[in-house]
């Protein structure tokens, strides 16, 4: 199983402070040199973190894969039939969300989506669409012919936060375990994600049928703490010995 691994939130903190640091483009190198087999950003309509001028060096600098997470708009297409990244993620996004809140609904809008993944198709874009663990749903992907589905992990991780100790969160994994088997039959590349982090992603990586997993948040809110001591240790030197 390959890890993604998302920095949008190292571009929420170079947002916050509307600078140069930290740059995304310098997390895609280091977590490529430790390992991380795809790199994935998610260009908002509203670009709260990450900006075109990210996309467009990453799809230049990053030597694994790039997977963009985008809305099937006109400006997202056109975006990406530009810049061609290797891939791109449909997703459904709502202005005032904090994240991702779901997926994509394939059967209400399959008209809009089927148009969307053809146009990327052609422009030589791998297309994956991210959506609940839900056969209907599923089967509408490969109907639009789908190279490949990102299951939502959303509910699972939730349902783990809730219920760690009673292990009720089992119904949900077998939610994602029968998905995923259903959309390896009917031919999908599986990948997926969504809250995963260090204490749940146990019952996932079991999953034989799941190729991928793109994880953001909880690595980047680690990588800040375990990397804290380094950068105090490193300023403490610095005023201690000034250059001259
Ligand atoms: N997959 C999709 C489609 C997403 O929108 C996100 C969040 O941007 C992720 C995976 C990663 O989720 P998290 O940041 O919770 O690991």
């Amino acid at each position: 199983m390959r890890l993604a691994v998302n920095i949008d939130h190292i571009a929420t903190i170079r947002e916050a402070r509307k600078t140069d640091e930290p740059d995304p483009i310098a997390a895609a190198a280091i977590a490529e040199l430790a390992g991380a087999q795809g790199i994935t950003v998610h260009l908002r309509g509203d670009r709260r973190h990450i900006q075109d001028r990210d996309v467009e060096i990453l799809r230049r600098t990053v030597s694994t894969h790039l997977n963009v997470e985008m809305a099937a708009t006109t400006e997202m297409v056109r975006i990406a039939q530009t810049v061609k990244p290797h891939r791109v993620t449909l997703v459904p996004e709502r202005k005032d969300e904090v994240t991702t809140e779901g997926g994509l609904d394939v059967v209400l809008h399959s008209g809009t989506i089927e148009k969307t993944v053809r146009s990327l198709v052609d422009a030589g874009i791998d297309v994956s669409i991210f959506v609940d663990p839900d056969l209907e749903q599923i089967r509408q992907c490969s109907k639009l012919r789908a190279p490949k589905i990102e299951i939502n992990t959303g509910k699972y991780t939730e349902a783990y936060a809730r219920e760690w100790a009673t292990g009720q969160w089992q119904a949900e994994v077998e939610k994602i375990v029968t998905a995923a088997r259903a959309a390896r039959k009917l031919g999908l590349v599986v990948l997926a994600g969504h809250g995963l982090n260090y204490r749940n992603i146990d019952a996932i990586a079991m999953i034989n049928d799941i190729e991928e997993l793109n994880i953001g948040h909880s690595i980047i809110s680690r990588a800040a703490l375990v990397g804290l001591d380094a950068a105090v240790r490193e300023m403490i030197a610095l005023m201690r010995n000034p250059r001259k």
